[in-house]
């Protein structure tokens, strides 16, 4: 999708990091945006700032969990701006925990119906729309290097990204055997300086009670919120989402330094050997 100019893109999770970046980046390109998230404040002081950068902006709040709520997003977004030509289905949260263990099933639902099921509904409730007004459009599905590579302790955020990954995949050989103008393509980044460490902020409300928001982070959390400090600028993120979607490339790998890791899981995958401890640090 070549030309962006006065096209419309709808981004999920735009309140903050990188569907933020994204929003700043498909603003600059011309087109008009539809910011949707579940944090009312921070979408609210989004939207002002795209607006006093010059851009076309209206939001909507949303919970990507609930399907119906999803469909609603589309039909305003088409309202708004008519034919919808780039959804990026970004919005997600990050969560550990170990496979052992019944204790935290509701994280791992939350987590998967975010990551994955949002995903899931963006594309099953916007793509009818896509492929019928016949525009060249592009659908952005954000996963991870996690969705690539599976690390210890990080099970229901795996899990949800392998999702996204299929999902994806499927999703464009489907779009090219049907001969649809609509490009796909997958956000598979390590780590990026975001807010995706306090993603505890947007527990729902009955897990929200049971969890110690107010804890001293872990030895883990607080890990990973120094490699996220460490991480790629999300502008250097939005630039490359940018240049797939203009070249309709599939991949997007930010992080170089990651990629061994996804070929030497196939190299075990095809010569059966048993996975290492590791994951794709
Ligand atoms: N930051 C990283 O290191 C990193 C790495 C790989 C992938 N990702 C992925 O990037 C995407 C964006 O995350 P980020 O890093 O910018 O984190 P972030 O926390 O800064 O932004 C995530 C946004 O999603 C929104 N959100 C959360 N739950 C939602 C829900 N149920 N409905 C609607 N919106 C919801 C949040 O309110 C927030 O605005 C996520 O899918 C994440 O898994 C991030």
């Amino acid at each position: 999708m070549n030309d962006l100019h006065g096209k419309t893109a709808v981004i999920t999770g735009a309140a903050s990091g990188i569907g933020l970046a994204l929003a700043h980046r498909f603003g600059t390109a011309g087109m008009s945006l539809v910011l949707a998230d579940v944090e009312a404040g921070p979408l609210a002081t989004a939207a002002s700032e795209l607006e006093a950068a010059g851009f076309t902006v209206a939001t909507f709040e949303i919970d990507v969990r609930e399907m119906d709520q999803i469909v609603a997003l589309e039909a305003f977004a088409k309202e708004r701006f008519g034919n919808i030509h780039l959804l990026c289905n970004n919005a997600g949260v990050g969560s550990g925990g170990p496979v052992t263990g019944l204790d935290d099933i509701e994280h791992w639902k939350w987590t998967i119906d975010v990551n994955l099921w949002g995903v899931i509904y963006g594309c099953k409730a916007f793509l009818p729309g896509m492929i019928e007004h016949g525009e060249p459009a592009h659908i952005v599905n954000t996963a991870s290097m996690a969705g690539l590579a599976s690390a210890p302790m990080m099970g229901p955020y795996n899990v949800s990204k392998y999702g996204v990954v299929a999902l994806s995949e499927t999703l464009s050989k489907e779009m090219q055997l049907s001969g649809s103008a609509v490009g796909v393509s997958v956000l598979c980044p390590a780590f990026v300086q975001t807010s995706i460490a306090s993603s505890r902020r947007n527990l729902p409300a009955e897990l929200q009670q049971e969890a110690d928001t107010s804890a001293e982070p872990s030895p883990m959390e607080k890990m990973v919120q120094q490699l996220i400090d460490n991480g790629l600028p999300t502008t250097v993120v939005a630039d490359a989402v940018h240049d797939a979607v203009v070249d309709n490339a599939f991949w997007i790998l930010t992080h170089d330094e990651t990629k061994p890791a996804v070929t030497e899981r196939a190299r075990q995958i095809v010569e059966g050997e048993n996975p290492p401890t590791t994951g794709f640090g």
